[in-house]
């Protein structure tokens, strides 16, 4: 199976879609060059040994098949996590089951690692459209009502 398969198939069957109730963290982020939407949230769980990580994460996408992956694989991956261990996963780390994206392909899972570090670390967030406080908007309240930081195209998602 090539890469561009695996993908398909990591999209068709991703996990840990929708919006997730009283999230600890939320992350929005959209790409200005292909118009892409991606929601995070997360919320947190206290270990018996005091640790604070990762319980569950799910996300929403308004994106290609390779964000929807990434993103997918990128909730199953930071789970037990604490927040740095996760912002210390890269775009590359986040995609890596997929095999090497092909050039087009990076900013996608570079858009998935920028919802996490909005959610996890708003305050670092280089992305100009980041957004992490909880928001009563959905995505599609937000697509709806679009800040003029993100150009907006709705498509049929490519591969
Ligand atoms: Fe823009 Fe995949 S996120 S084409």
């Amino acid at each position: 199976m090539d890469t561009l398969q695996t993908i398909e198939q990591a999209a068709s069957s991703s996990k840990n879609r929708g919006e997730m109730a009283h999230a600890d963290a939320v992350g929005t982020v959209g790409s200005d060059n292909c118009g892409d939407m991606l929601r995070l949230w997360i919320k947190f769980k206290e270990e018996d040994d005091g640790r604070r990580v990762i319980d569950k994460a799910s996300f929403q996408s308004f994106g290609c098949q390779t964000a929807i992956a990434v993103a997918s694989l990128a909730t199953e991956m930071i789970r037990g996590k604490t927040a740095s261990e996760a912002l210390a996963l890269s775009s590359e780390d986040l995609a890596a089951p997929l095999g090497a994206l092909p050039p087009m392909k990076i900013h996608c899972a570079q858009l998935v690692e920028e919802a996490l570090e909005a959610a996890l670390s708003p305050r670092k967030s280089s992305h100009p459209s980041a957004i992490s406080k909880p928001s009563a908007l959905t995505l599609i309240d937000q697509l709806q009502a679009p800040t003029g930081k993100i150009n907006i195209r709705l498509t049929t998602p490519p591969l």
